[in-house]
């Protein structure tokens, strides 16, 4: 395991920088060539004896805290979308707190970068008791969890020594986009989408690599934002995760407020906040929530409102609604593998705020990498 920062001034920018790399890896010998090279499956071996359990499960449920349960909410889409079988979302704490209902026909997801968290645990512990088949998806072999599940599949990201989680999320996600595809099988209804999800994670690493290129852009924002108290981000449908995370990032480094908003809420209560000097982030990267989205940046700025919009190549003049909007133009891919790609200008962002406030970017006032304690 490589635990030296190499050219980079801090674990979390190398840890970003390194993303083509770790996804490479994540999906290294899973992806399965048929005999026409063409790639024809998914294969994850430490699932491929549950397969059949989990697609006669009564619902999936995902289980986590912060950037992993996020990364779970990414994935979700694609796994109701490919599985056919109900998907919900617990954080672990909550789950514990209302002893929320698990039973024995319940496949439990355990998503958890260290395979330690504690309330992740226990959630494993009450889900077990219930009767629950429990899966674990870790980047931490031997971990807890990987120890306690009945199977599972590890991410292979490497080691994470940065607080803020960045590629463990986005392989995470990938491994999940898998899962999605080894439940689904080869049924003909989801061959077009399966396929060309396939092509766009063989494809992922190379679109990553071109994000990465907005560095010094998001170093330039992050100058602009330097003083300011806070900062909303605005996602919905595959995104409305990437708006989690991104404000995740940005609160727990550079120590400035930020709150993720499903855009969809905007009218109930949000939009009280709007005026000229809130910076806001607007995902609004092309997929099937594009056009509701163009409506939401119309009514931002009808509100006059400060935007900075996320949006597909070649959009920008499109999605820009006034010259005060900034834009920030990245590699579309496939609607479910976005939230990836999405993901990383928000870490830049955060990152260069965090350097550019003086704070330590590492190791964050008060977080401990892994949380071990309730
Ligand atoms: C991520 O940037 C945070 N440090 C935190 O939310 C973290 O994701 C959470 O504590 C869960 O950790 P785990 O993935 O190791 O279970």
């Amino acid at each position: 395991q490589q635990i030296n920062k190499g050219k980079y001034e801090h674990y979390m920018q190398k840890e970003i920088h390194e993303q083509p790399e770790s996804l490479t890896t994540t999906m290294r010998g899973r992806l399965i060539r048929g005999g026409s090279h063409k790639v024809k499956t998914v294969l994850l071996g430490g699932l491929k004896d549950h397969l059949k359990t989990i697609r006669r499960s009564r619902r999936i449920v995902f289980i986590g805290c912060g950037t992993s349960y996020n990364a779970a909410l990414a994935a979700r889409p694609i796994l109701e979308e490919l599985s056919g079988v109900p998907v919900t979302m617990e954080v672990a704490s909550d789950l514990l707190d209302r002893q929320g209902p698990i039973y024995r026909e319940d496949t439990a997801v355990f998503v958890s970068q260290s395979g330690e968290t504690a309330d992740t645990l226990l959630a494993l512990e009450y889900a077990l008791e219930n009767g629950a088949l429990c899966v674990g998806i870790t980047n931490t072999v031997g971990s807890a969890i990987a120890r306690h599940t009945h199977c599972g599949v590890h991410i292979n990201a490497g080691a994470e020594i940065g607080v803020a989680s960045t590629k463990a999320y986005t392989s995470q996600i990938v491994v999940m986009a898998m899962l999605a595809l080894a439940i689904g099988g080869d049924t003909i209804s989801n061959e077009a989408k399966r396929e060309a999800t396939i092509d766009g994670l063989i494809d992922l690493p190379n679109k990553v690599r071109e994000v990465l290129q907005l560095d010094q852009e998001m170093k330039d924002l992050a100058k602009l934002l330097i003083a300011e108290q806070s900062l909303l981000v605005f996602g919905r449908g595959y995104n409305y995760a990437t708006a989690l995370e991104g404000a995740l990032k940005v609160k727990e480094v550079a120590l400035m407020h930020s709150e993720g908003i499903l855009a969809g809420e905007m009218k109930h209560g949000p939009l009280a906040l709007v005026d000229e000097n809130l910076p806001i982030v607007v995902i609004a990267t092309r997929d099937a929530c594009f056009s509701k989205q163009q409506s939401v940046i119309q009514q931002l700025h009808a509100r006059k409102g400060r935007l900075i919009v996320m949006c597909s190549k070649g959009d920008a003049a499109a999605v820009s609604p006034g010259e005060s909007c900034r834009a920030i133009e990245v590699p579309q891919v496939e609607d479910c593998l976005q939230p990836v790609v999405n993901i990383i200008p928000l870490q830049l962002l955060a990152y260069h705020l965090t350097v550019l406030r003086g704070f330590n970017v590492d190791q964050p006032r008060n977080l401990a990498k892994s949380v071990t304690t309730q």
